[in-house]
């Protein structure tokens, strides 16, 4: 186990496109995966519960040492990550910081627009929630956000049916329907982790003028940008290169799977939460 790591938490395998993109850009850092694969998805419940749920993966990370961790998940980073930082981090950890993924997305996806409109794709909870509304609101307050809930989409690619006839269907449904809700869209924001998957997909209904965003570039951005404007945490992490994961479900089903969404083979370990 690496002495300082970055942790990175997901609801489940989605995680790993942006820890993805967190290696590529950091290669030199730690980092410990932790997938909450045992109740994934978390699309659909309720505040309380992801907020439960992210709490206690967060205190695991913690005990493991993480002065870092990223919520790569954006359900919980909208429906969780500002109570532990405002409620519970400075009791369990004072010195730690907990990252979201809303935030650094919110603050560049302004300028990827030319008409002044974005429209956000992700789960019932994030929509919901009104996070990245309220957010981008905060930096481009110009700017039109129009929101879609894509419920069937995370079910499809964890059951690898995200080239099939029927993601098809479902993945044209949500495209068609979220530029109805505005002419100007000209930028389309995979608000999730597990949507990267479906971007070739989702590119093809598109004509050429609106352009698609995934998330793990702009969140490895930020984080390169945060530690250096943060030596204090910077300087704790440790750099051996080493990347470990845990799941909380069965580790087979997650190195099979999560050679999907990471690129390559990896080998997971369990952990209980309850
Ligand atoms: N990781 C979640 C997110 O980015 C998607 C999967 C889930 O619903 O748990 O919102």
């Amino acid at each position: 186990m690496p002495t300082a790591p970055i942790g990175v938490f997901d609801s489940g395998y989605g995680g790993l496109t942006v820890l993805r993109s967190l290696v590529d850009r950091l290669p030199q850092y730690d980092y410990l995966y932790l997938g909450d694969n045992a109740r994934a998805p978390y699309g659909n419940r309720s505040f309380e519960t992801v907020y439960r749920y992210t709490l206690q993966c967060v205190e695991w990370l913690l005990q493991q040492g993480c002065p870092l961790i990223v919520l790569a998940c954006n359900t919980a980073s909208a429906k969780a990550l500002r109570n532990i930082q405002q409620n519970d981090l400075h009791r369990l950890d004072p010195n730690a910081r907990v990252l979201g993924v809303i935030r650094p997305t919110a603050e560049v996806v302004g300028n990827y627009s030319k008409q002044g409109a974005v429209a956000v794709l992700a789960t019932n909870g994030t929509v919901q929630s009104r996070s990245y509304e309220l957010e981008i609101e905060k930096f481009f307050p110009a700017m039109k956000v129009v929101q879609e809930a894509c419920p069937m989409w995370v079910p499809l690619i964890e059951n690898n049916e995200h080239n099939s006839p029927g993601a098809d269907y479902f993945v044209r449904q949500h495209v068609e329907r979220v530029l109805r809700q505005h002419p100007d869209v000209d930028t389309l924001l995979l608000a999730c982790t597990h949507y990267p998957l479906l971007i070739e997909k989702i590119r093809q209904l598109l004509p050429e003028r609106i352009q698609v965003l995934a998330q793990g570039d702009i969140v490895s951005e930020s984080l390169q940008d945060y530690l250096q404007r943060h030596p204090e945490i910077n300087e704790r992490l440790s750099r051996e290169g080493q990347r470990t994961f845990y799941t909380t479900d069965a580790v087979d089903d997650f190195n099979n799977k999560a050679t999907i969404f990471f690129g390559e083979r990896i080998e997971s370990r369990h952990i209980d939460l309850r």
